[in-house]
Order: C-alpha cells, then structure tokens, then sequence
C-alpha cells in the first residue's frame, strides 16, 4: 500500500505497540496531526488503515518520511522498548534533525540512561525528553499519566500536547514539568517501585482473608467493592475486585488457577537497587521486590512446604470476621502511608543528590490519575505538599499523622495474628518496623558501633550529653576493648 505523505504535523510517534497506537489515537482526538513509523511498517499500514483511519495521523515507512512532515521544532516521541534499542532510534533520528528539535522517550527507560542520553544530545543542541508514561492500554487511549523531564526549553513545546492527552484529575491535568535530566524517568521508577508495593500489600490482604477468615475469592471480592468506596479507593483495588469475581468457563475463580510465580520487569528492583545506593530506608518496595523473588522458586516451595512445619492456623471465627476485615482495612491503609512517605524520601534524596529542584504537589498530582497508582489517597497527599512543599516527611502532616496513629491498633492485630499464624506479610509487617523505628528516639545502634569498633576499630561517637574531655562530641573516637587490640583505628589507618 502506498503512503502518501503530507504534513505539517505536530508531532511525530515512533513505536507502534499497544502503548504507540493508543497514545496516538489520544493526541489526534485531541485535535493534533500525528505522523507515525514502525520497524515492521506493515504494522503502520495495518494502523493507519485500521484504527487511525479517517483521523489526522499520518502513516510513514521511514524516519525520512516522517521526519519530513513536521512542523519546527520538531517532536518525535519514542515508545519502544528501553535498553538499546532508544539509542539505536536516536541514532538514525538524529541526523534528521537540526538544533531546537525535540526528542521524547516515553518508554521505561532507567533514569541514568536519560541522563546520559540528556547530555549526549545537548551537546549536539537537540533537547531532550525522558517522560514517564503510566495507565497501560487505556490510560495511553483515554487519558495517562505523563511525568516528562530533561531539556527544560522543550516542556512550552510539548506542553499543550501533553496536558491535552493527559488524563484529569479534578479538573487538572496529570502531566507536569518534573525536572531536569532523568528527572522524569526518576519518578516514573520510583511510581512502579510504589506499584510493586500497592500490589503487594492488596495481595497479602488476600491471602489473610482467604487462609485466616476462609473467605471465598466472592467474598473476598465483594471487601475490595467495600474498600474502593472508602480511603482505598483506587484503581489496584477495583481491578482486584474484579478480579476476584471473574470465573472461568467452568464457574470456578480463573484467580485460583494462576501460576503463584510472579514476574517482573526490573522498574521496581530499580527503585530498591537506588534506595539502596542513596542509604534510604524504602523498606517496603524492597519487601515487595523480594516478594516476587520468593514466590519465584515454585519448585523449590513446594519442597519445602513438605518439610518445614509452621503453627496450626487459628481460623476466624465467623463471629469475628467484620472487626478482623476492619483491622486489615486499617493494616493496608497505614502499609499504604508508609510506602508513600518511604518513596517520597528516596525522591527527596535523588533531588539533593542530583541537585535538581522538584515540585513534590505536580509529582503526587501526576500520579492521582491515569497511572497504575491512581487513588484518591493521592488527592491528600497533593493537599499535604501543597500546603507544605518543604514537608520533611509525609508522616509530619498532621492528615497522615492522625491517620497512621488511629490505624494503628488493626494494624498491629493484623501483623501480630499473621505472625502467629505463620502467614507471610512482609510489606504489611515491614511497614511496621519502619513506623517503629522511625518514632524510635533511640535504636540499638549504639551497641552496634560498638561490635564495629570492638572488631574492626572502626570508631564510634559519643551522645553529646555524655562527652568529657577524652570522648568529645563529632569525634571518631576508639577504644581498646580487650586491652590486647591496638589503639590505631581503622578511620586513622584509612587516613
Ligand atoms: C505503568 C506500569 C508499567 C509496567 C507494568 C509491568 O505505569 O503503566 O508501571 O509501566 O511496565 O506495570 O511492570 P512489571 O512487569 O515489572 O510488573
């Protein structure tokens, strides 16, 4: 079939997967001219007289073609897959393009990837954008959640597009400028990290109400539809509640008859990966990552389960299951809190390590619609950063505060009776030792420098209300525990 080409257009989309197509089909709703290119270009004849017949995109079956129809500067939006093939795209792109022109990646690429490629092309005067793009199928057709940053110059270019396609959360776009560099692809990374910990907290709620309170996936359905009505509402728990109640052909849950081995892409191991690298405790993504990872070795569970024996589970009575749900309710919405405050601190020390100044409202505003993570729990936490953008922790505000200490009896029944009855949850129960800690005024670190040092010399400081003029405060001090050791200490050995 041939092509005919003409122009201008506003922007350019290369990658015609699902994610692609819709995508385009959204701007040219939206009143934009879309040109459009596929490695397979039989996949572009296929769109172009398919579902973007009669509408303003235009089919290409070469970046030449495509390139050659839009409007200055220019936009060409990437929706493939990350990793090499973006560079390899930019790399036949770039010639086709002149100084001002605008590249956006809107695939998960991992954040230092953007930052590279940010640098690479404004050396060669071409702005660069690596956005976030959230909502699967449907968002990408009706409305994402779009977190585009890099090249600052590019956002009043792509702007009008962007907050056009994107979806609506109380009457304001989920699409704004969220920083320089991998800035965009940062929070996009940090979103799934939140997404693995959602999912996790949902499916451990699950598991407790199916092997604690024997409740049938019906029922266990029909407390989702409960929970979408309240503080849970969100899109991970009305598509649970669907899922729950869909049966196969033969009238049983499809749910039961799933493979229990989770997959993964790698966005949320890359969150944990960072939150490690930056000293952050953002203990529940990493629960949720290792989750997966556990529930990976079927094989190696099934062998186990025959062996190692747990506690005889204590079913709840009948009698009990309301106040049992009420409990779990309360478990997963301080989980919930606890996650949220844990990934804005990883984005906190991202924007000071990076030194890029974020708006925390737009990043929480981004995420309250048309991404996976969609909740009206969002809208409070927008609120929280809108009235205090400097809040050194979600936990501070005196909405999550309250919130986390009225909860927080069900929430510690709840971790207590899986304990007891041997059913693992670890997101539910890490949040826990995180709240624990974090109110803690005092930790067992100090026993701890002093193992370092007892093995290792490797110093420690003194409380300042217990200084004298041998321990002064701020100094590595060492001590010679067993009066054999030395008194050179590794920090002094280092130096
Ligand atoms: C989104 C999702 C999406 C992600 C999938 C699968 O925001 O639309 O985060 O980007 O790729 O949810 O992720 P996993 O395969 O790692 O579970």
């Amino acid at each position: 079939m041939s092509v005919v080409i003409t122009g201008p257009t506003d922007i350019a989309m290369v990658g015609l997967a699902v994610m692609g197509q819709n995508l385009v089909l959204n701007m040219a709703d939206h009143g934009f001219t879309v040109a459009c290119f596929n490695r397979h270009v039989e996949v572009v004849d296929q769109f172009v007289a398919g579902p973007a017949k009669g509408k303003s995109i235009i089919g290409t079956h070469n970046l030449k073609d495509m390139v050659a129809t839009l409007k200055r500067p220019r936009k060409v939006m990437l929706l493939i897959k990350a990793g090499k093939p973006v560079d390899s795209v930019i790399g036949q792109v770039l010639p086709l393009l002149e100084k001002g022109d605008i590249i956006i990646d809107g695939g998960n690429s991992h954040y230092p990837d953007t930052t590279r490629r940010y640098e690479e092309l404004k050396a060669k005067g071409i702005l660069f954008v690596g956005s976030g793009v959230s909502g699967g199928e449907e968002g990408a057709r009706y409305g994402p959640s779009l977190m585009p940053g890099g090249s600052a110059e590019a956002w009043p270019e792509i702007k009008p597009i962007f907050q056009a396609v994107a979806a609506k959360a109380d009457g304001e776009p989920c699409c704004d400028w969220v920083g320089p560099a991998g800035a965009g692809h940062y929070v996009k990374m940090v979103h799934n990290g939140i997404e693995y910990g959602d999912m996790q907290l949902i499916c451990e709620s699950y598991d407790l109400m199916k092997r604690l309170a024997g409740m049938t996936d019906k029922e266990i359905s029909e407390v989702m539809g409960r929970w979408n009505k309240g503080v849970l509402d969100s899109f991970l728990i009305e598509i649970t509640r669907d899922i729950l109640k869909y049966d196969d052909t033969d009238g049983t849950p499809l749910v039961e008859k799933i493979m229990d081995k989770a997959g993964q892409k790698g966005t949320g191991k890359w969150t944990a990966i960072d939150a490690l690298d930056k000293g952050m405790p953002v203990t529940l993504i990493g629960e949720a990552v290792f989750a997966r990872c556990l529930s990976a070795l079927k094989d190696e569970r099934i062998r186990a389960s025959k062996v190692l024996t747990g506690p005889a589970i204590e079913p709840v009575p009948k009698s009990e299951r309301s106040a049992f749900i009420d409990d779990l309710e309360q478990a997963l919405y301080a989980s919930k809190i606890i996650s949220y405050a844990q990934g804005f601190m990883l984005i906190r020390e991202a924007a000071n390590e990076f030194n890029w100044k974020l708006n925390f409202p737009s990043i929480a505003l981004m995420w309250r619609g048309g991404c996976i993570i969609r909740s009206v729990f969002l809208g409070e936490i927008t609120k929280a950063f809108r009235e205090n953008s400097d809040l050194e922790n979600l936990l501070f505000h005196p909405f999550f505060k309250s919130a986390v200490v009225q909860a927080q009896a069900g929430w510690r029944k709840t971790v207590a009776r899986a304990v007891t009855n041997g059913i693992p949850t670890p997101a539910y129960s890490t949040a826990l030792a995180f709240y624990d800690g974090y109110r803690s005024e005092r930790l067992p670190a100090n026993l701890l420098q002093a193992q370092r040092d007892y093995f290792g010399a490797h110093t420690f400081q003194i409380l300042p209300e217990c200084a004298d003029d041998k321990k002064k405060p701020n100094s590595n001090i060492h001590i010679n525990w067993t009066g054999k050791g030395g008194n050179v200490s590794a920090t002094t050995y280092d130096a």
